[in-house]
């Protein structure tokens, strides 16, 4: 199974675990992590740090760029707290002109050594309906290209492409029915 749960400073470790997987920011997408005075440090003070960072941003528009939004860890089975942790998952409750171009409404990742267990399939579904219990009536995600492993993820959720802008695909989810 799969969960998304709110960033919590008690779940540090399975979070510094997460963290380690990764080996760098780069491939952290939807973790919010930019947002960081440098990289994520894999230790309690460093989760600490991130934790704050998403209870900053998550509701203001910080400095005029940023919507709204939620952040999401996803956990590996049912969100109790010694999970395991697998991933990211960020939720922007409106668009930006940028989000409506290319980020769209929802980002994700699942560390290394968690992939191609379907944690991005149910992990996204779970994002779809949060959004819809938010009011939204679809969700805009986008991939690069050559991104098959999230090409297939947005099919997998349902995803209807409408374009390509600037080497995005960009699709449409609907959050009900
Ligand atoms: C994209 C990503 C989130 C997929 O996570 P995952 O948990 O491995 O995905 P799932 O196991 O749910 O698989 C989803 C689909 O992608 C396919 N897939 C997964 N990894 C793949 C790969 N390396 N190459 C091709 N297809 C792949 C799966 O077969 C599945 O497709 P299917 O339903 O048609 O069988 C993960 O690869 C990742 O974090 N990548 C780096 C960050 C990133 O690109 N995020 C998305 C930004 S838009």
């Amino acid at each position: 199974m799969t969960a998304l749960v709110d960033p919590a400073l008690s779940r540090w470790q399975p979070w510094a675990a997460m963290v380690e997987d990764f080996g760098g920011p780069e491939q952290m997408h939807g973790s919010g992590y930019w947002h960081l005075d440098g990289d994520p440090v894999p230790t309690r003070a460093g989760c600490a740090a991130f934790v704050t960072m998403t209870e900053a941003t998550s509701t203001a528009d910080v400095d005029g760029t940023r919507v709204p939004s939620t952040y999401f860890w996803i956990a590996a089975e049912d969100g109790d707290p010694d999970d395991d942790l697998v991933g990211f998952l960020h939720l922007r409750h409106t668009l930006n002109a940028w989000l409506f171009e290319q980020g769209g409404h929802i980002g994700y990742s699942v560390r290394p050594g968690a992939r191609r267990r379907g944690h991005a399939v149910r992990a996204l579904a779970l994002g779809v309906h949060a959004a819809g219990r938010l009011g939204i009536d679809r969700v805009l995600v986008t991939c690069d290209l050559d991104n098959e492993a999230s090409r297939r993820t947005i099919e997998a959720g349902g995803g209807q492409l409408e374009d390509e802008r600037e080497g995005r695909l960009r699709f449409w989810i609907p959050t009900a029915g």
